[in-house]
């Protein structure tokens, strides 16, 4: 019993306690940069759901708030008794420090600020850090981080993928920027996937297969479990999670590259997708639209509507293309998409060679927007 519990603490912790490495967040900064040299100019950025000062948010931030041209830092944490996962040392920076309480040191919330050159030495960087206890225990919900939400522009953060939608709507409430992490499955929500059709957010830079190399912290961690792990040079225990992407409504480059593609029949003939060999372009049986099994597959011209593998919207550009709706579930039934031969509303073709009908793997129904498209 004491096992399945800690086994299942684990588990619960996993989904939400893995922490991002820095250069993952500069890469996906450095994006938007390369867009807009002022995405962050003069900006009150705020991380909540973040770690003390050990967090790599918090020290990607404060190392770069000149280059960024910040104007205020705010990151704030969750305390260890609040969270999943229990197993927290206060570092030397929280125990050293003249503020440092032993009775709120696992039950309140901290919030470290930069603003100024505190140390005078001529720069403003995380050695200018300031902090103190919360009231509270740093839930993003809780009226003194709603507060700091409020006095913010943009939010950065990998928050508990168990809170992603009410995180969202947390930060969309408030009208804010935002770049944080999240599971791909989201896109799929009801809450989320309006959003990406009527263009209010999008998917980040970061290539969209693959997952993300996360920090795992150690008791949630089974080595038997996982197949693919290693140590990095600080000790940390890296692990590849599956479906990690960024979600954002800051613009970066990568979502206005118009795609490359070719004509049906140049698809059909010299692509190299084996499925679209063999059985073409089909059409749906429950709706007006073709199947296009790979990205690669898109065709230069077909101007009606296409269903596409999820992984569209990591190249989806707004110029080029419009998304009409989602392939399955309650979504599909709004956009008309009927019946099929299992009575869900579902897309579902019959296969011309067998004869025999079946679903193609999740589709996002897009719409080529012009003919430079
Ligand atoms: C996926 S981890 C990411 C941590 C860190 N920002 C990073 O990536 O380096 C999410 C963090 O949110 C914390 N958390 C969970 N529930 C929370 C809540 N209601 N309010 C604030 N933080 C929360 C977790 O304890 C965890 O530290």
């Amino acid at each position: 019993m004491a096992n399945n519990t800690n086994l299942g603490a684990a588990k619960a912790a996993k989904n939400d306690e893995f922490y991002t490495q820095y250069a993952d967040i500069q890469k996906e900064v450095n994006a938007y940069l390369e867009y807009n040299p002022d995405t962050f100019r003069d900006k009150t950025v705020l991380l909540p759901c973040d770690d003390p000062e050990w967090s790599n948010f918090t020290r990607f931030f404060a190392q770069n708030f000149e280059r960024l041209g910040l104007k205020r830092l705010i990151s704030t944490s969750f305390a260890v008794e609040s969270k999943k996962y229990k197993d927290y040392e206060p570092t030397l920076f929280e125990t050293e420090s003249p503020l440092f309480d032993i009775d709120k040191t696992r039950i309140k919330g901290k919030i470290f600020e930069l603003t100024r050159d505190t140390n005078q030495n001529g720069r403003i960087d995380i050695d200018d850090l300031e902090w103190h206890y919360l009231d509270g225990d740093g839930d993003f919900r809780s009226p003194e981080v709603c507060a700091l939400r409020d006095q913010s522009d943009i939010i950065v953060t990998n928050p508990p993928f168990s809170l992603f939608r009410e995180f969202l709507g947390w930060i969309l409430q408030a009208n804010k920027g935002f770049l944080i992490l999240g599971n791909f499955n989201a896109v799929h929500y009801k809450e989320v996937f309006p959003l990406i059709q009527h263009n209010a957010i999008w998917i980040g830079n970061k290539a969209f297969g693959g997952g993300m190399d996360m920090i795992m912290p150690k008791g949630t961690f089974d080595p038997k479990m996982v197949k693919k792990y290693y140590i990095d040079e600080r000790g940390n225990i890296i692990q590849n999670i599956m479906g990690v992407i960024w979600f954002t409504n800051i613009e970066h480059g990568r979502r206005h590259q118009f795609l490359e593609m070719m004509t049906m029949n140049d698809n059909i003939r010299f692509g190299k997708n084996k499925t679209l060999k063999e059985r073409g372009y089909v059409r749906y049986d429950n709706y007006d639209a073709i199947d296009v099994p790979a990205i690669e597959c898109i065709p230069s011209d077909y101007n009606g509507i296409m269903g596409v593998p999820d992984a569209f919207l990591g190249r989806y550009c707004p110029e080029q293309f419009e998304i009409i709706g989602l392939g399955a579930g309650d979504l599909a039934k709004e956009i008309g998409i009927t019946k099929n031969y299992r009575g869900r509303s579902d897309l579902a073709f019959t296969d011309p060679a067998t004869g025999e009908s079946s679903c193609p793997y999740s589709r996002i129904l897009i719409r080529k927007k012009n003919e430079k498209g």
